[in-house]
């Protein structure tokens, strides 16, 4: 098990090592955008991942790509869908203000 902690809004919580981010997000009842149901297509599950960067899979080329369109890009910036927590260790991540945006636009529908 890891430890994460989301700010903005503020949740934290202890999630299955080999979870990702977007999965961790969703067991704590966050506001987090997955338009693409989480296949690495549409950026709506940036966040900015603020401690624990290597306790998570690293970057591929497909996320490296889709990432590139994401609105705000900064350092720690990955998609939640793709992003797996690894090691059991403490991770803090952001959400951004495209994954509320995406998640608030797939509850108005
Ligand atoms: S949910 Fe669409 S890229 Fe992550």
């Amino acid at each position: 098990m890891a430890w994460i902690r989301f700010l903005d809004p503020d949740a934290e919580g202890s999630v299955p090592t080999g979870s990702s981010l977007l999965q961790a997000a969703r067991s704590l009842g966050l506001p987090i955008g997955s338009t693409c149901g989480g296949s690495c297509s549409c950026s709506g599950c940036h966040v900015i991942v603020e401690q624990g960067k290597e306790a998570l899979s690293p970057i591929d080329d497909e996320e490296e790509t889709i990432l590139s369109v994401a609105f705000g890009l900064q350092e720690g910036s990955r998609l939640a869908c793709q992003a797996e927590i690894v090691q059991d260790t403490a991770v803090t991540v952001r959400l951004t203000p495209e994954t509320k945006e995406a998640h608030a636009q797939r509850m108005a529908r």
